[in-house]
């Protein structure tokens, strides 16, 4: 019985109330694994685990349901919690980081005799009740058509389809059979009513039999999974086809062609190391690549959709919805940020890029690979 706690003990070491404790027992949330002789609860190491996940989606604003779906989510080991609860908190940092620049602002604005307007004032506290991922993700991660043409054409006559990684929705063929694949309840979450039918379970381990699928697809996720080459031969495994939407990695070449990984955030290629090259991928799934153009209207806000729109960049909303500028930090995300400001109005963003202005399309390692 030693290496169980009691339940005095987990409250004053969590910082909870006995009756908090109590509650989640109730409402099944955390149910101490044992009792004591005298039926006293006591908590294994296994449900102090749990309830520090549970501790932490509370600060985050989560509900008691969702933290139920969140920490009873099968496809998620304990890595996979962390990172996701490390995610979640350094976006709430640095929204605070955000809130507390705009009261700077306004108390310098204050002190200097000048007002912010109430649409300034309202546009900082107004961003803090979003939820850290929610609204941002659906209201700029939409499906492009012209990207959305590629994928269904590639995915030719299949009448079943697998959409693994398959976020809110976006991209899914309205006019197939489609099972959703999506690890995050936060994301399962926000599918619209009406979606297809989404299974809580990672690329690495589909659990589906060989060839049960006529195609699997993936858009924008595969750099997300924690072993790529393992999910893309999974894919290969349910599916006769498959369809991959991502981007090389290896390719210098558009990094240094799209202005904003060249002149202010050098730190993405520090997000490539040890990426594999398209060809491990490629050769995963045995199929070819073939470049994706970006348009300049892209409707899909990912991180490279606004080559031809710099002052997009400037509006939060757009930054987070895109995991890059979480993953680099608050401080690489604030200086590229406040450089790229800079340049627009002092016009020097467009004197560097000034071709840009006439291109329709932008070719930026973006890559349809199919199999
Ligand atoms: C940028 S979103 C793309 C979502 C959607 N496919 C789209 O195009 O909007 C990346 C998604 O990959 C999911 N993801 C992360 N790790 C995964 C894994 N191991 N297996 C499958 N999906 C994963 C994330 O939860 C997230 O929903």
């Amino acid at each position: 019985m030693d290496e169980h706690l009691s339940v005095g003990r987990v409250a004053q070491l969590a910082g909870v109330s006995v009756r908090t404790l109590h509650h989640y027992d109730e409402v099944g949330l955390l149910e101490p694994s044992t009792r004591t002789a005298a039926g006293h609860r006591a908590y294994s190491a296994g449900d102090v685990e749990r309830l520090r996940e549970v501790l932490a989606y509370r600060r985050l604003g989560f509900g008691l349901r969702e933290i139920a779906d969140l920490v009873d989510d099968p496809a998620t080991d304990a890595v996979a919690h962390l990172c996701r609860l490390r995610g979640l908190l350094m976006d709430q940092r640095d929204r605070a980081a955000a809130t507390v620049a705009a009261i700077d602002r306004e108390l310098e604005a204050l002190a200097m005799g000048t007002r912010t307007t109430p649409e300034e004032q309202l546009k900082v506290f107004g961003a803090q009740l979003h939820d850290a991922i929610g609204p941002a993700y659906r209201a700029t991660r939409r499906t492009e058509p012209r990207i959305a043409a590629r994928i269904w054409d590639a995915l030719g006559d299949a009448r079943t389809v697998l959409n693994v990684g398959a976020g809110t929705g976006s991209y899914e063929p309205p006019d197939r059979d489609v099972t959703a694949v999506e690890p995050s309840a936060v994301m399962r979450a926000q599918r619209p009513p009406g979606a297809a039918p989404c299974v809580a379970a990672a690329a690495e381990s589909l659990p589906f039999a060989d060839q049960s699928f006529d195609a699997a697809m993936a858009v924008s996720t595969v750099h997300h999974w924690p072993d790529p080459i393992a999910g893309l031969r999974e894919m290969r495994r349910v599916a006769r086809r498959v369809v991959v939407f991502t981007y090389d990695a290896a390719d210098t070449g558009w990094r240094q062609r799209f202005w904003l990984t060249r002149d202010y955030l050098p730190e993405f290629a520090d997000l490539l190391v040890g990426w594999p090259s398209l060809a491990e991928p490629t050769r995963a799934i045995g199929g070819r690549a073939e470049p994706v153009l970006v348009p300049w209207d892209c409707a899909d806000g990912f991180f490279e959709a606004h080559w031809r729109r710099p002052e997009a960049y400037l509006d939060e909303h757009v930054r987070r919805a895109v995991s890059v500028w979480t993953r680099v930090g608050p401080q690489a995300e604030q200086r590229a940020i406040s450089t790229l400001r800079e340049d627009l109005s002092s016009g020097r963003w467009v004197g560097r890029n000034r071709n840009l202005v006439a291109l329709d399309t932008a070719e930026l390692g973006l890559r349809l690979l199919v199999a």
